[in-house]
């Protein structure tokens, strides 16, 4: 079977949410990345994803739902978690909560741990999606496993072509890079991957909390590489190597780069986030034999930033 890539009507969503119930695969826009979805409650499904990406099964996925009344039955929810999930649902925020006893999620999704991580997503096709499906979806960003995350449905094709049964088109994902990850199960709320939501935005809502690197331990999928461009990739570069493609954030340097890669000509994170994954890909697509990348500041979701830009450069 060819993957149909379609445009995202309600008629093609309709159509994606019967394949998802059927036990198929499904390729969806979110605010964040593109996710690869399948019904959370169907181990086959579940087993399936796992499969297609190649991804270790000791990593659990996220469990997309419409709103929050649809994920109270599905975790053990405190006041804090709570509060987060009034201010940031819909959103790019994932909430790791204890696991509820009978919750009807695969084990496979959650892999195993007595935690499950929700997230209601903010594009209005993917919540349309679970709205038609009525069911939880499982989702990772539709990629095989290591490699830099899709923000369009071009680069889910790229990657995943065949294997997967629709895709469903809702053009660049606006925020570009994925949802912050916390852990509200644990003694302490921490930060287990910086993403769409800062740290001091979700710090205002519940107070102080443990950040990446502070002794926080990182998600299960937080591999030190990941996010990978198949070139080598430096980091803080501000003059790059002659015939080096140069991914930058603010003026170009004056010598102007043969490959010139721009994240924000304007210096404007959100607009960075919105462009890295496609700046890397396009970056790894040239003729350049090495990727040079800007120096990014080391705040709001330019935290999220550093973080995928330290793992695209790392080499084990
Ligand atoms: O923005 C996003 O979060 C996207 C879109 C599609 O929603 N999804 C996404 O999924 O990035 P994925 O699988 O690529 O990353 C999920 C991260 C992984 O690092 C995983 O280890 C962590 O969430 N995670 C999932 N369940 C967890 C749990 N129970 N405890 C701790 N970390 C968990
Ligand atoms: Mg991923």
């Amino acid at each position: 079977m060819t993957t149909r890539v379609a445009p995202a009507t309600s008629e093609t969503i309709e159509e994606a949410a019967r394949i998802l119930r059927r036990g198929g695969l499904v390729a969806f826009p979110t605010e964040t990345v593109y996710g690869l979805g399948a019904i959370a409650t169907n181990d086959r499904a579940v087993a399936a994803i796992f499969e297609t990406k190649g991804r270790p099964s000791s990593n659990p996925l996220i469990v997309h739902v419409q709103d929050r009344a649809a994920a109270t039955s599905l975790g053990v929810w405190s006041e804090k978690a709570d509060a987060l999930a009034r201010a940031f649902w819909p959103g790019p925020l994932t909430l790791v909560l204890p696991r509820a006893d009978g919750a009807p999620i695969s084990h496979l999704a959650t892999a195993g741990f007595p935690t499950i991580a929700l997230r209601v997503p903010a594009e209005p096709t993917a919540l349309a999606l679970l709205a038609a499906t009525l069911l939880p979806v499982a989702a990772p960003s539709a990629n095989r496993s290591g490699m830099v995350s899709p923000t369009t449905a071009g680069h889910v094709l790229d990657g995943l072509g065949e294997a997967v049964d629709a895709i469903l088109d809702g053009g660049p994902s606006r925020v570009g890079v994925e949802s912050t990850v916390v852990d509200m199960a644990g003694p302490a709320p921490s930060i287990l991957r910086p993403g769409g939501v800062g740290a001091d935005e979700i710090a205002a809502v519940i107070g102080p909390l443990i950040l990446p690197g502070e002794g926080a331990s990182a998600a299960p999928g937080q591999l030190a590489s990941h996010y990978a461009p198949a070139k080598p990739v430096r980091l803080n570069v501000l003059e790059p190597a002659s015939g080096e493609a140069y991914v930058a954030f603010g003026p170009p340097p004056p010598q102007s780069p043969k490959f010139l890669f721009q994240l924000s000509r304007m210096g404007d994170l959100k607009e960075a986030a919105r462009n890295l994954f496609a700046q890397l890909r396009a970056a790894d697509a040239s003729s350049a034999p090495s990727i040079a990348v800007a120096p990014i500041p080391d705040h709001g979701i330019g935290l999220a930033i550093n973080d995928r830009l330290r793992r695209a450069a790392y080499r084990g």
